[in-house]
């Protein structure tokens, strides 16, 4: 057995750094949804960092598309306001010039057969200089784009599959949620494949991309003392929360389009809970790490949306006076599930997903509860009664890090116990060292054709039958959408 497939690369996910070793090619970015919010706040933001820490090649391109009309200079006036307000590293005028001098901005109708002929001479995609070029095109727009911009891509011969080699290299980057459902994300796939390879599309989960969700298979792959007691007989449930302050901050028409449980349960919280569920991997290749998160999905017990126990949907009061909103909406801007996962591992571990809009704090974690000690052996009733079992909590944002509960003698004379913390925090053991922001990781990886974070197909179709139920249920109110207030932690009754 070669050494090599040990050592885990710095670049995640990647066994004998294989991607790290290839020179990146000449790439042209094409974002469709240009004039968006993602754009903005993350993409540009994203490539301005990466351009700045010299990751990308030396010779590319961004092009940005949208529907919208606009002059090159509005356009990149907008992204530089969006760089100064979002950059991780700050904002320089002269790195920003050198970008801006390399964008440029394309308006077409997404419909139209005549866009894609002259997106296609725009980006020189048929010229012979060209060939060793990567072009990437980013679907920054509303879910509902997504078929008609894959088609006019595809049609058009702007993508292409790798298999048939000599061609330019294409890929795709599709933002979630992929699809609106199992029978539309098939949909969406059977046009992505007639065009390009499974290779090719990178279906975007933007917190698989965070340096703490990373974190968590290193944890469990880079620790032996926690992989005895990751299991049933030891854990006895995890919780896993995704909790935001804000709203859905003016975007009403997006909100009400997708909801909660397409937004975020469906792709950020079940790959969390994969990333906690899954099996070791046989290598740390993108394909074994999928194959495992894949396994977990496929064991997913299917919800019972009838037990109000097990599921509870809930909407912020005031969500119905917000702007594009309709008064009679159905959408839940908070989610929590109580969920089984039927494996030798977990079976009957309730894993309890919440996650929700307009909440109490900001915060995403991951919480493993442990057995408590078989036997209490202190005399003292009280201090029995104040034994807590341990919980590792593992913070993925804000204050970064993994806290370890634990029982601790309390001194003095008299026997006491209390729970203590052992604390590990991401800033102060890397201090310096700058987290990479999601979008900058995973817009190298789409460069480099890594797809370890990124969901492969059936991983998105189990998890949209995982949350099928909930969808219904939202839609021809079985489930009743419980109202609850800003700043709380959602309704009162949930699992
Ligand atoms: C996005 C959702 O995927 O994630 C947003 O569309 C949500 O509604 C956002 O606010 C949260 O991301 P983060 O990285 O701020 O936790």
């Amino acid at each position: 057995m070669s050494e090599e497939k040990y050592v885990l690369n710095a670049d995640f996910g990647i066994s004998a750094g294989l991607f790290n070793k290839r020179p990146l090619k000449p790439a042209t970015f094409v974002i469709f949804g240009a004039t968006g919010d993602l754009t903005m706040r993350k993409l540009v933001p994203g490539l301005y960092n990466l351009f700045v820490d010299n990751q990308l090649p030396e010779d590319f391109t961004i092009l940005g598309v949208a529907r919208s009309k606009r002059s090159l200079e509005d356009f990149k006036s907008r992204l530089k306001t969006g760089v100064e307000k979002y950059s991780r590293s700050g904002f320089n005028s002269d790195d920003w010039e050198k970008l801006a001098g390399r964008i440029g901005f394309f308006q077409m109708d997404y419909d139209l057969d005549e866009s894609y002929f002259e997106l296609s001479k725009l980006i020189e995609i048929e010229d012979d200089k060209n060939k060793d070029r990567s072009f990437l095109f980013y679907l920054a727009t509303p879910p509902a784009s997504f078929a008609p911009i894959l088609s006019g891509l595809g049609k058009h011969g702007l993508i292409t599959p790798e298999h048939l080699k000599g061609l330019p290299h294409t890929r795709v980057v599709v933002e979630k949620p992929f699809g609106r459902d199992t029978a539309t994300a098939l949909e969406l796939n059977s046009i992505a494949r007639m065009y390009l390879d499974e290779e090719q599309l990178f279906r975007m989960d933007h917190y698989l991309g965070k340096e703490t969700v990373q974190n968590l298979l290193i944890f469990r792959f880079a620790n032996a003392i926690f992989e005895p007691i990751w299991n049933r007989r030891y854990v006895q449930k995890v919780r896993i929360t995704a909790f935001e302050k804000i709203g859905i901050e003016g975007r009403g028409r997006f909100y009400e389009e997708t909801g909660i449980v397409r937004d975020v349960l469906q792709n950020h919280l079940l790959q969390i809970m994969a990333l906690c569920a899954m099996e070791a991997p046989s290598s740390f290749d993108a394909e074994r790490i999928r194959d495992e998160r894949a396994k977990v999905f496929n064991s997913i017990r299917p919800l019972n949306s009838a037990d109000t126990n097990s599921v509870s949907l809930g909407r912020y009061k005031g969500y119905l006076d917000e702007k594009d909103v309709s008064p009679d909406s159905k959408t839940p801007t908070y989610a929590s599930v109580k969920m089984f996962i039927d494996n030798w591992r977990w079976e009957g571990v309730p894993f309890i997903l919440s996650t929700g809009k307009a909440l109490s704090q900001k915060m995403t974690q991951v919480e493993i509860y442990f057995a408590p000690v078989p036997l209490c052996l202190f005399e003292d009733k009280d201090v029995c009664t104040k034994l807590e079992p341990n919980v590792l909590t593992i913070r993925i944002q804000p204050e970064e890090g993994i806290t370890l509960k634990i029982g601790a003698k309390t001194p003095g004379e008299k026997l006491d116990v209390s729970p203590v913390n052992m604390h590990f925090d991401f800033n102060t053991s890397f201090k310096g060292k700058a987290q990479q922001e999601a979008y900058e990781k995973l817009l190298l990886d789409c460069l480099k054709g890594n797809q370890t974070l990124f969901a492969r197909q059936d991983e998105v179709e189990r998890m949209w039958k995982f949350v099928a139920p909930l969808l219904e249920g939202a839609k021809d109110g079985s489930i009743e959408i419980k109202e609850y207030d800003v700043n709380s932690d959602g309704p009162e009754v949930k699992p």
